[in-house]
């Protein structure tokens, strides 16, 4: 599996935060990574990395329902696209954080976005 996500890029530290293995397509990761919460999604052969706080009141993203490069959020139902965190409808409000993602020896590594 290949993966060559890198916004933001430039600077900052790599996080290994899980095995590859611990993926599953239909369900995301939900990880901390200094205070941050982060989204883990594997989408076909690509592994993404999505800022996992709701904008609409705070649910957790990674707890919502994964399907066809789409996440719905669990409580009011805010639609994002996996590989873009572009948001899909209203309740969204606005576009989720992407955070760079590396696989490396079956590990899967984020960098935050700033
Ligand atoms: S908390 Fe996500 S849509 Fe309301």
């Amino acid at each position: 599996m290949s993966n060559d996500t890198t916004p933001n890029d430039d600077d900052g530290q790599w996080h290994d935060v899980a095995e590859l293995s611990q993926l599953d397509p239909a369900f995301p990761l939900g990880v901390e990574i200094d205070g941050t919460q982060v989204g883990i999604y594997q989408d076909g052969d690509r592994i993404h990395a999505l800022e996992d706080i709701c904008p609409h009141a705070f649910a957790l993203m990674s707890q919502g329902f994964q399907e066809d490069g789409i996440i719905e959020c669990p409580l009011h139902g805010a639609r994002f696209e996996i590989a873009t965190g572009k948001h899909l409808n209203e309740i969204g409000q606005r576009d989720l954080k992407c955070h760079a993602v590396r696989v490396e020896n079956g590990r899967v590594c984020v960098k935050l976005a700033r």
